[in-house]
């Protein structure tokens, strides 16, 4: 393993004598400024990378947008001038039988090889580079090699972080947790700039083990919804879109929903080990277990590796008669049908189980912009600085209190609460994008002016 690597690290040593990158020498901020923005994964599921493209194009950045195209993009990143889309190759995928230590690092050198050769070569150089992390193996470590052959600015903007994630996909004592701590922290420290999703965020990386110095800019931006997120506040337009999401294999369930005597869940999902199903299921399970149930309709929507498991789940569990009055349903949507159906729906529900204890669910955000409060899993440490208890959602820590908590907000008499969390939730989702991104990044690479 060790001779592998070594190998391509010679490799890389000799493609850089004979090919010397060129470096960027000119204006860093302002129109046609070219920025690199890297993520390395699906840019259809990359929303915040996405606004950020959105963002620096409409204040005329040249925007070359780097990931996997594995969903279709948001309809603006494809037609805006100023955006271009560098498509990366699919990594080949791991056969069941390929042991995960073995194929890990397979991968990781098709992914360095090939980022490497586009980002030192390929690519014109570019004024910033803005990394996603995580994925943090190989990304900081080709985009730190870049910003420094280069001369590009180098932004790291922290959603999370890479060995949390691992951990807890993999178990603490996997012997790449240790390892991709000491990698992400050591390079972290190299981005010349730092965006933080969190306050919280931002106050651990200045402190061990990520020791971020104080001369290096951070900020934190928190998510806000995107303009396709909006509240749907009157009867028939609701009616409307409720016609449009559940024709035609949910035309059952329209008059109920319309009536109001069936009430529509919604939860997202990435179908990942970091979000536990089964406790929305348990509490979906105890909850058609009373006999006052009004009943639900919960449309779960996603793609992930678990989502086939969870659907003989639900199936064996219909079977075995324990969710009467309780239908749910896997689907994936399209943008803008997500976006109506998070305005349609009376309650979403989110199980995001923060890795790092730092990081925030997107998806929460988004149903703030549709004006829909949320029941959302509460027990890690930036939860209050989206969700207040009792104003735009309630929390949960196991499945009996999600349990307790949907009876509360269902039942004819929880009304009147449903109703003020909706208020909350509108108000939350009221501030948007281009301002919290203007008043933070703006500024940050000199779009806006300081004093504006
Ligand atoms: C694209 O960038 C140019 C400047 O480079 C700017 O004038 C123009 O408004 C931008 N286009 C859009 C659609 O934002």
């Amino acid at each position: 393993m060790a001779g592998l690597i070594s190998l391509v690290l010679l490799g890389l040593l000799i493609a850089y004598i004979v090919l010397k990158p060129s470096r960027y020498n000119g204006h860093t901020t302002g129109k046609g400024v070219p920025i690199h923005i890297l993520v390395l994964g699906d840019i259809g599921r990359s929303p915040r990378m996405t606004y950020h493209a959105l963002s620096i194009a409409k204040h005329g950045g040249k925007v070359k947008l780097i990931g996997y195209l594995e969903t279709s993009p948001h309809p603006d990143i494809l037609t805006h001038p100023n955006i271009t889309l560098i498509p990366l190759p699919t990594p080949p995928s791991r056969p069941p039988s390929v042991p995960f230590l073995l194929f890990a690092p397979i991968k990781v050198i098709f992914q360095i090889l090939h980022l490497s050769y586009l980002l030192l070569y390929l690519l014109p150089p570019s004024a910033w580079l803005l990394v996603q992390n995580p994925p943090s193996i190989p990304t900081l470590a080709i985009a730190s090699l870049t910003s420094y052959l280069r001369n590009s600015h180098l932004i790291i903007d922290w959603h999370n972080y890479g060995w949390t994630i691992l951990s807890s996909t993999r178990g603490p004592s996997h012997p790449f947790v240790s390892l991709s701590k000491i990698y992400e922290t050591y390079l972290g420290r190299l981005g010349s700039h730092h965006l933080t999703v969190t306050n919280a965020m931002a106050r651990q990386l200045r402190a061990a083990p990520y020791s971020i110095p104080p001369h290096k800019p951070m900020i934190s931006v928190h998510d806000r919804p995107a303009a396709i997120f909006q509240p749907i506040l009157s009867p028939d337009a609701r009616n409307e879109a409720l016609d449009k999401i559940l024709f035609p294999s949910g035309r059952e369930y329209y008059r109920a929903l319309v009536s109001g005597k069936m009430k529509l869940l919604v939860s997202s999902t990435s179908w990942t080990p970091d979000e536990d199903f089964s406790l929305l299921l348990s509490a979906l399970t105890m909850y058609a277990a009373r006999p006052d149930a009004v009943p639900i309709l919960a449309l779960i929507t996603g793609k992930g590796p678990q989502k086939e498991y969870y659907d003989d789940k639900i199936d064996a569990l219909v079977k075995e008669g324990k969710l009467p009055n309780v239908r749910i349903a896997t689907l994936f949507l399209p943008f803008e049908d997500y976006a109506r159906l998070l305005a349609c729906a009376d309650l979403g529900v989110c199980l995001h189980m923060s890795s790092s204890g730092v990081d925030l669910p997107m998806k929460v955000v988004d149903m703030f912009g549709a004006g829909l409060p949320v029941v959302a899993y509460g027990g890690y440490e930036s939860f209050g600085e989206l969700v207040k208890e009792g104003v735009n959602g309630r929390g949960f820590e196991t499945g009996e209190e999600l349990a307790g908590v949907l009876g509360e907000l269902l039942k004819p008499e929880g009304e009147n609460e449903l109703k003020h969390l909706k208020k909350g939730a509108v108000e939350e989702g009221r501030r948007r994008w281009d301002e919290e991104w203007d008043g933070t990044v703006g500024r940050l690479m000199g779009f806006i002016e300081e004093s504006s």
